[in-house]
């Protein structure tokens, strides 16, 4: 083996899955199998998760097997109400508290499997997010309803209302888009979690903490600013050249593995437009479609030799802002949909387990002599 450095990782692969490909070049993203589209316009969540833990669909009578099972762990317990409840009077982040609630995700519940935890850790995320937030604007938690799905139950635990149509579609949409992307950083640490033979929860509570970086998760909440900003002042040109003579990234634009649109981008757009003219502001929905007409033009003259296109986050932040989500649960409702990802990843990762151990080159000294403490 050779002892070439790849700060990174990049370009290695480490693993094989059949949860999702990505095309970086082409623009292609495939998901279970599926095109993204076909999946992300037709499947409920549960169905997503389903298909990603099954590596097929379920039958009619799986997927109410499959929804029952969720239901049946959707509430958080008193034990994690408690942490929430906590972590909202203490105003922690909200990706804090996730990770919080996550870690404690099985306590007060008895789940005897990996196979029954991953079930758990996927229904609880949105009791747990919804349940801070409740505690955070100092209203009492919602508990979910057996008649709602798993997006619908997100809507209504976090308002107490029980939302419309168009929601809950434009929700489900999202949370299919992004439910996986390859081995995405916080999908890597579940699998090294596993990989270890730890457990399912762990690897989801280090997940939830890998993907509260910036540099991962935390995009879309300064997409909405900046949407604002424009719907405010009617005048995108003038903010694009704003940020671009001060030398500032325009927030949702430019991908690492994309050199085109981002797929995502694309379904979350048809999603956006269907849902801001049937219930939203259309006002709004045409100045996020004009703010990316010009940015992308104005980014191609910025930099002639560097693809800069329309990534996943402009959308998301047009969608959820739009669905009802508010902008500081945007990285939380991230990882509401890709815990289904981070589940299946784990269960794939140990169907065929070898400890993920890579190396590190050493550059420190060595041969120190131990000098007494008293004499340093
Ligand atoms: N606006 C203006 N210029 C940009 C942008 C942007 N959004 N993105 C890249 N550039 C410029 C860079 O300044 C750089 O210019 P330079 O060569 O003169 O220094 C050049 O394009 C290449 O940029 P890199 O940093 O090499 O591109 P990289 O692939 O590393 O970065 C990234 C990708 C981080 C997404 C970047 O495009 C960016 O910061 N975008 C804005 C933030 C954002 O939208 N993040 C969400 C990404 S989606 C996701 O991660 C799920």
């Amino acid at each position: 083996m050779g002892d070439e450095l790849n700060r990174g990782l990049e370009g290695i692969s480490v693993a094989e899955t059949k949860l999702s490909y990505i095309d970086g070049e082409e623009g292609e993203l495939v998901i279970g199998g599926f095109p993204l589209a076909e999946l992300a316009g037709n499947a409920s969540y549960e169905e997503s998760v389903f298909l990603l833990l099954n590596d097929r669909l379920p039958t009619e009578s799986e997927l109410d097997e499959f929804r029952s099972d969720l239901a049946a762990r959707r509430e958080v317990t008193d034990e994690v109400r408690a942490v929430l409840r906590r972590a909202a009077d203490e105003e922690k982040p909200p990706m804090d508290a996730l990770r919080m609630g996550v870690a404690t995700a099985t306590l007060g519940a008895d789940e005897h499997s990996n196979r029954e935890a991953v079930k758990r850790v996927v229904a609880v995320h949105p009791a747990i997010v919804a349940t801070y937030w409740r505690y955070r604007q100092g209203d009492e938690p919602v508990a979910p309803r057996e008649d709602l799905g798993h997006a619908a139950n997100y809507l209504y635990m976090l308002n107490g209302e029980v939302p419309t149509d168009a929601a809950v579609r434009g929700l489900e949409t999202y949370l299919n888009t992004v439910i996986d992307h390859g081995l995405n950083a916080s999908t890597f640490t579940a699998r090294v979690v596993v990989s270890t033979e730890s457990d399912v929860v762990s690897a989801a509570t280090a997940a939830v903490g890998t993907l509260k970086g910036p540099l991962h998760g935390g995009a879309p909440g300064p997409v909405l600013d900046m949407l604002r900003e424009v719907a405010d002042s009617g005048a995108p040109r003038e903010y694009v050249q704003e940020k671009l003579d001060a030398g500032e990234r325009l927030m949702g634009f430019g991908h690492r593995v994309y050199r085109v649109r981002d797929p995502r981008a694309a379904v979350l757009s048809t999603a956006a437009e269907s849902f801001y003219g049937e219930s939203g502001d259309a006002d709004f929905f045409d100045t996020v479609q004009e703010f990316e007409d010009v940015a992308v033009e104005m980014l191609a003259d910025h930099k002639p030799g560097r693809r800069l296109e329309t990534n996943v986050e402009f959308y998301t932040a047009a969608l959820l802002h739009g669905v009802g989500i508010p902008k500081d649960l945007f990285t939380t409702t991230f990882a509401v949909a890709r815990v289904g990802g981070w589940m299946a990843h784990c269960l794939e990762q140990l169907a065929d387990n070898r400890i993920i151990r890579p190396r590190s080159q050493y550059v420190g000294e060595k041969g120190r002599t131990w000098t007494p403490v008293g004499e340093r």
